[in-house]
């Protein structure tokens, strides 16, 4: 066929609108108006855009709608966020989640958010799995519709929770299953106060979202569940380790007493090592105290202005003595002038103790720490240097994690829990500040803390 020059017009006007729809621009401006191929390939071209304009606002709608229920962090927040984003898709006047009890075979109501002030079926309500039509909903996985809950009442007068919706106002209802990995875990109940709401297509866009729904409402509890546990263990083991503080104490006393007494050198020598024993075991209840209480949100922290370098001062003096006994010198480069920082000082200090402690403990005889106090930008840093064994780069994302002993060792059998820099990074970030480790195997370590800085 040979084309006539409005043909082939028509042609290259086709083209553009390819052109558009690869650019995602649906709404074609073609006016094919004839009957020949080239005007039936314009209306083909026309009826393809309409296509893929409805196909890219229903993607569009389904990406919100994952948006929203990831956004939820716990299960009230993701079924919250799905009542106050799902009525363009899917009309409700209530929605309600219920969770499957395996142990029992039950079905209990964990949420519902309703129109009607009247709320009957309540959070709570629990009824039988087995020969329920639930049951039947989990077999065939896919969602009920009933609509008319009247007449379903009628030829079903034993269904409680149908008795109950009514009695709500409701008139019809979308049951759908809740399914992970296979394993069905819930319901969630759409239901409106009109009959006839209901429709496949409801049923085929909560099937689109079924799985990622499922995953993230399943997701949500464990963490809740995780949450509690969390909180149980942090009772349990603050009581524990509080419970034993005293006992220590006390044995620590007697042994002071005991001291004092007899000073021969054998019993001072065992004296001596059982009370070195006792001070690592007071030590490490107070680490773990400190942990618990912060785990729990619980660690109380005064703070105040103060100049930082007294507090590293301290702290050099205190582990100077120990350095020594390793030949391990400890240099300080302290600036001539420095502003104020806001902060608890006793919990600085425990932060300083624990940063040279370990430059200390992970570096051998011979070797240098060097301490260095700065401002950077508008922030006061303090950094500790070693020439010690170095972390594998590796390890070092695992450095501020609670019990993190590393393959990195004492070299002078220097007790190990692993909490320092976990509870270290937990008062910095009680400070505002940051902290950061930079270290090479066999060359050493430094650590640098920096705290927002007062004007001077
Ligand atoms: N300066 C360092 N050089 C080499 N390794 C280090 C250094 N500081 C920390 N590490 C490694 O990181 C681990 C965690 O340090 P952290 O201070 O939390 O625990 P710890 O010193 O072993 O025990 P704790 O501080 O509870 O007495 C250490 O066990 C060690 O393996
Ligand atoms: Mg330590």
């Amino acid at each position: 066929m040979k084309l006539t020059p409005k043909q082939y017009d028509r042609l290259l006007q086709y083209r553009i609108a390819v052109d558009d729809m690869i650019k995602g621009n649906f709404d074609l401006l073609l006016n094919p108006d004839t009957d020949d191929p080239v005007g039936k390939l314009g209306n083909s071209l026309i009826e393809l855009g309409r296509k893929l304009k409805t196909q890219s606002q229903y993607i569009e709608t389904i990406t919100q709608l994952v948006e929203k229920i990831n956004a939820g962090f716990t299960t009230s927040d993701i079924l919250n966020h799905i009542f106050e984003s799902f009525r363009p898709y899917i009309p409700y006047d209530r929605i309600g989640f219920s969770r499957i009890n395996e142990e029992n075979q039950t079905v209990t109501a964990l949420w519902c958010r309703s129109y009607s002030d009247n709320v009957k079926l309540d959070v709570g309500y629990e009824a039988r799995l087995a020969n329920s039509t639930l049951q039947d909903i989990i077999t065939t996985g896919q969602p009920r519709i009933l609509n008319d809950l009247e007449e379903y009442l009628a030829k079903n007068p034993s269904s409680k929770s149908t008795r109950l919706i009514i009695e709500e106002g409701m008139r019809s209802s979308l049951t759908c299953p809740l399914i992970v990995e296979k394993k069905p875990i819930g319901f969630l109940f759409f239901s409106s106060c009109k009959p006839l709401t209901y429709a496949n297509t409801h049923t085929e866009l909560f099937m689109q979202l079924a799985g990622i729904i499922s995953v993230t409402i399943e997701k949500a509890i464990l963490y809740e569940r995780l949450m509690e546990l969390n909180e149980l263990k942090n009772k349990f083991l603050g009581m524990t380790v509080h419970d034993l503080r005293n006992p220590i104490a006390i044995i620590k006393g007697f042994l002071d007493l005991l001291l004092l007494q007899d000073n021969s050198d054998y019993y001072t020598k065992v004296f001596d090592h059982i009370r070195g024993q006792a001070d690592k075991m007071l030590s490490l209840i107070g680490d773990l105290l400190d942990i618990t209480a912060i785990e729990a949100g619980k660690i109380n922290i005064q703070k105040k202005q103060e100049n930082i370098i007294d507090v590293v001062n301290d702290s050099v003096k205190t582990n100077r003595l120990i350095s020594m006994g390793k030949n391990i010198e400890i240099q300080v480069d302290l600036p001539l002038d420095l502003p104020d920082v806001y902060i608890d000082k006793a919990r600085i200090y425990q932060v300083m103790d624990n940063l040279i402690s370990n430059a200390v403990k992970f570096s051998e005889s011979g070797t240098v720490i060097t301490i260095k106090v700065y401002l950077k930008d508008k922030s006061v840093c303090v950094s500790v240097s070693d020439q010690g064994q170095g972390i594998p780069q590796s390890d070092l994302p695992k450095l501020f994690q609670p019990f993190s002993r590393i393959g990195v060792r004492p070299t002078g059998g220097e007790k190990s829990t692993g909490l320092g820099l976990a509870i270290v990074k937990k008062i910095i970030d009680l400070h505002n500040g940051s902290i950061e480790v930079e270290s090479q195997p066999g060359i050493g370590t430094m650590v640098t803390f920096c705290l927002p800085a007062l004007k001077m």
